[in-house]
């Protein structure tokens, strides 16, 4: 029988006593960088809109995908201005652009906050029309959960904006679920013939479009889980967003890496990816995930976590370690 190990991290944005006794156990040093010997990974403990910091990371190489999802301005995390936190996301956008080939695609998460004008999106939108990428969808991540009340819609959307520059690859095969088609009716005669739609499309099953309904949210039984993470997206989006936007041996380019989920999918799918993240203890967490995985295959910590070696006995200061799902910030907060 298969025992789940119950030794959760507390959130870390929420443990201030946890990260303290994290931080001696982290091995990068705000502005260092950790390069992979195996497959020449990058991992930052940068500051995104740092143009410098960013450049020498890249040490004059060129992504061909760049994938962000930075901290959304929500009360929970450090609340800026709207106009703020534009002029913030304005910096690395313009980083990004710089660092990108010429024939790229940028995907960035974010939400919109529908109890405050639904800031911080449609501003995020406006600040990229004059910048020089081409708007290309505006997908629709449906959750699983949601979180609402009886007086309002559930909320169970995340936003991905895709922009590209030049012509950059579109792979369509990564475009589709293992939902069958199940809706026969459009009938159309072929060769004398009346048949249905079904008969006639290429495919079994449906394309992901830009509404996806497929996606699991992490919660701690998934093996990807990594408890101490606030905002963890499932690899299967990341996935499908490399396969469909890059070929084997790009580069992939991420800002904010949290639990390193980017870097993961791009190890799986032989991908290049050089990653920044802020904050030292998310950035030990991200190059831990990728030396798990490469030790035992293991996509994460299920309710176990990062740092189970040093510290089995974690001293939580009454934050309490319950095994509870992953739910991400900005989707709690409806
Ligand atoms: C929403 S999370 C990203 C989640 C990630 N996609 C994942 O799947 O785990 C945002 C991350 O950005 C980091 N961050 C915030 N400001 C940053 C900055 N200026 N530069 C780099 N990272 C930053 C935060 O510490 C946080 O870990």
């Amino acid at each position: 029988m298969h025992i789940l190990n119950n030794n959760p991290l507390p959130r870390l944005d929420a443990a201030p006593d946890v990260r303290e006794q994290l931080l001696p156990y982290c091995r990068l040093q705000p502005g260092e960088i950790w390069e992979d010997e195996r497959y020449g990974h990058r991992v930052g403990c940068l500051d995104a809109t740092n143009d410098q910091a960013v450049q020498d990371m890249m040490a004059g190489q060129r992504a061909q995908l760049a994938i962000h999802d930075p901290p959304y301005n929500l009360a929970v995390f450090e609340l800026r201005s709207i106009s703020e936190f534009i002029d913030w996301c304005e910096k690395w956008v313009l980083i990004s652009d710089a660092v990108l080939d010429s024939n790229a695609s940028l995907c960035i998460w974010l939400g919109a906050d529908q109890r405050d004008g639904f800031q911080p999106l449609p501003e995020f939108m406006l600040m990229m029309r004059n910048k020089s990428f081409s708007s290309r969808s505006f997908i629709t991540m449906r959750n699983q959960r949601g979180y609402g009340t009886q007086k309002n819609w559930m909320a169970v959307r995340q936003e991905l904006l895709y922009y590209i520059k030049g012509s950059p690859t579109f792979n369509v095969d990564a475009e589709y679920t293992d939902i069958p088609k199940i809706l026969k009716g459009y009938y159309k005669k072929v060769n004398g013939k009346i048949t249905d739609n079904l008969e006639r499309s290429r495919a079994d099953t449906i394309r992901a479009g830009n509404v996806w309904v497929d996606i699991q949210q992490v919660f701690y039984r998934m093996d990807e889980n990594v408890s101490g993470c606030y905002a963890q997206k499932p690899l299967k989006c990341i996935d499908r967003i490399i396969r469909a936007s890059s070929n084997p041996h790009d580069l992939v380019i991420d800002f904010f890496a949290h639990s390193g989920t980017t870097l993961l999918a791009a190890e799986i799918l032989k991908r290049k990816c050089f990653t920044t993240e802020l904050d030292p203890i998310y950035a030990e967490i991200t190059i831990r995930r990728l030396e798990r995985f490469r030790l035992t295959g293991r996509l994460g910590w299920q309710n176990g976590h990062p740092f189970q070696e040093e510290l089995p006995n974690i001293e939580t200061g009454g934050v309490a370690q319950v095994a509870v799902e992953t739910i991400p910030v900005q989707q709690s907060l409806f």
